[in-house]
């Protein structure tokens, strides 16, 4: 059993940390390597709309410019009815590393979706140059 609810949170605290002044709608992700360690991230917009990043894509982003590949679980929170899962940028830059990376959603009274990266976005990299 994959352990979530540390991730969770740490995506909840990640998610007060957003800047998301257009879309008001922010999200914390929080993303746990092989080693243990976890890093958070959340939306950062911006006025020229198209240069946001999302909370994902900033999670792994830093764990890789911290010199981590390996990546265990992914948990999202966002304050939405359904749980939010991943968009499909986030969802082909976490293939890159983990094609089948166990993903958690939340929203912030506790409803849950776990999927995985597998489900999400199948055959992510099969065929491309070679593989
Ligand atoms: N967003 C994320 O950060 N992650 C998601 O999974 C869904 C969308 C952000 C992008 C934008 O800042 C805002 O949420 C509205 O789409």
């Amino acid at each position: 059993m994959i352990e979530f609810q540390s991730l969770i949170d740490a995506a909840r605290q990640a998610r007060e940390r957003a800047y998301a002044p257009y879309s008001r709608f922010a999200v914390g992700a929080a993303l746990r390597t092989k080693s243990g360690r976890v890093f958070c991230g959340c939306n950062v917009e911006n006025l020229s709309f198209g240069l946001t990043i999302c909370a994902e894509r900033a999670a792994v982003f830093a764990a890789v410019a911290a010199g981590e590949r390996g990546f265990e679980a992914l948990a999202v929170v966002a304050d939405s009815k359904a749980p939010v899962t991943p968009c499909g940028a986030c969802r082909q830059v976490l293939a890159e590393f983990s094609p089948t990376l166990p993903v958690c959603s939340a929203n912030l009274e506790g409803a849950i979706f776990q999927s995985s990266i597998a489900e999400l976005l199948p055959r992510a990299k099969e065929g491309i140059l070679g593989t």
